[in-house]
């Protein structure tokens, strides 16, 4: 069975991309955390949609699961081989189709391929004088197809929204190998379902996303950025109400919670910036404009309560290394989960602004009661905490506590980093019955034999 797939694959892609050596597979079968990983029969590495369709109609024959992958920086265990499967399955990768094409300055468009990283995209828009609307910190690894199937977020959604908004057009292979969509990026289109949209979010179950037609957004040179220390995370809520009210320019209005901040300064081996009071949290607020957004800024911080100090940059390195103080702080918490030995637990969750309070005094009991470090931050505006959980032991205990409660208040179990197979069993939470059933049959029509990444979403009835 193995060298029939095998055998297979190579007459589709050519030996060389069908790796099949465990030393050759082993990066592709476990995330970056370390905490997901698996085995397949074979990574095969793609060229073109052509490609990518031959192999899904292969697979689909032979019952093979497909797991698609890109930069391999997915946090929820979806982009890696399951760990328990009685079927053969591939790691598809997606890494060697990163051509970008067409770019459009007057519809401010461009056309990537999946395996294009959001660097690349940003790279060649800036080159036109335009810029990208998604930025966050895995940007050199992270890939359009894996921002798509995740709807990822990052620091500028409160002024452009998730993925999801910025794709225009979309290429893709269902689950059979028939290519669907249209790259031709017409805003304005009513002729039946939107790929873009069925597929944003979709985690690699119904289609594999080959090629995007993506939005393109100004270029603004005037910029200002301010790591500020406030009172408490209700004095962090009333001073980003100023600013949506008084700035024209804001990007990003981030917040660290203070392990977050003594975690990453000690990464960066330097002094915060900023003095804090023992129970206050510390907001990174990012603005770009065409005209100097420093007046903007100043004015709605002094008419905020609760503001304690701040460290602004308008450029270059000095605004470099306060961006650092939110842009690494997951490669801090990594590099410290590698000295504890033990995988982090990652719980990316958003509630209303006004629970986030509640939120995080759960978090932390729930840290406690498992004897964990609590490491708290993320994208304030749309009350997105990323709730890291360092020396965790009681992995689901932990995980239910806090899924459960945010579901009360109304929050979602996932913002940004999707349900993967690390929060399938607690989709049930945000969904209830008639909808997940609803999901696994437009899943069923769009991938008949279930093999596009079974397990990861939905889970099973
Ligand atoms: C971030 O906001 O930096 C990302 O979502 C990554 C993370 O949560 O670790
Ligand atoms: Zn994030």
């Amino acid at each position: 069975m193995r060298d029939r797939i095998v055998a297979g694959l190579t007459s589709i892609v050519g030996a060389t991309d069908v790796l099949v050596d465990s030393d050759l597979r082993r990066t592709y079968e476990t995330d970056w955390t370390g905490r997901f990983s698996g085995t397949c029969t074979a990574v095969v590495r793609t060229s073109s949609t052509r490609e990518v369709a031959e192999v899904v109609r292969f697979c689909n024959s032979e019952s093979v699961d497909i797991i698609a992958q890109g930069g391999n920086t997915g946090l929820v265990g979806g982009g890696v081989p399951r760990s328990s499967s009685d079927r053969p399955s591939i790691v598809l990768s997606l890494c060697r189709m990163n051509s970008i094409r067409d770019l459009d300055t007057a519809a401010a468009q461009v056309t990537a391929e999946a395996g294009t990283t959001l660097s690349e995209w940003r790279d060649h828009a800036r080159a036109s004088g335009l810029d990208t609307p998604v930025d966050f910190a895995a940007r050199d690894s992270a890939t359009i197809g894996g921002a798509i199937a995740t709807n990822a977020g990052g620091s500028r959604v409160l002024r452009y929204g998730t993925m999801r908004q910025q794709v225009l057009g979309i290429e893709a292979v269902l689950g059979n190998g028939e290519v669907v969509g249209s790259l031709s990026g017409l805003p304005k289109e009513t002729v039946g379902l939107n790929w873009p949209s069925v597929l944003a979010g979709s985690e690699g179950t119904a289609a594999i996303v080959t090629s995007a037609r993506l939005r393109l957004v100004p270029r603004y040179d005037q910029t200002i950025t301010a790591l500020v220390s406030v009172a408490n995370i209700g004095a962090a809520v009333e001073l980003l109400g100023q600013l949506r009210k008084s700035v024209s320019s804001l990007d990003a209005v981030e917040v660290i919670e203070p392990a977050a901040m003594d975690l990453v300064a000690e990464h960066l081996d330097v002094e915060q910036p900023v003095r804090a009071s023992q129970v206050g949290t510390y907001m990174l607020i990012d603005c770009a404009g065409h005209n100097d957004p420093s007046s903007e800024l100043a004015d709605a911080m002094a008419a905020a309560n609760g503001v304690i100090d701040a460290a602004i940059a308008t450029e270059g390195p000095p605004r470099e290394r306060l961006l650092a103080f939110r842009d690494r702080i997951t490669e801090a918490i990594a590099t410290r989960a590698q000295r504890i030995g033990l995988p982090p637990l990652k719980l990316d969750v958003a509630v209303p602004l006004n629970a986030l309070g509640q939120l995080l005094e759960i978090a932390q009991q729930a840290a406690d009661d498992d004897g964990a470090l609590l490491v708290p931050f993320g994208h304030l505006a749309e009350g997105n905490i990323h709730l890291n959980y360092l020396g965790a032991t009681n992995l689901d205990q932990v995980t239910e506590t806090v899924l459960t409660k945010v579901a009360e208040m109304g929050g979602t179990i996932s913002a940004e980093h999707g349900i993967g197979i690390a929060k399938s069993r607690w989709l049930h939470l945000i969904r209830s019955p008639g909808d997940l059933a609803a999901q696994r049959a437009v899943r069923r029509v769009l991938d008949p034999n279930g093999i596009l990444n079974p397990g990861v979403l939905t889970p099973d009835a």
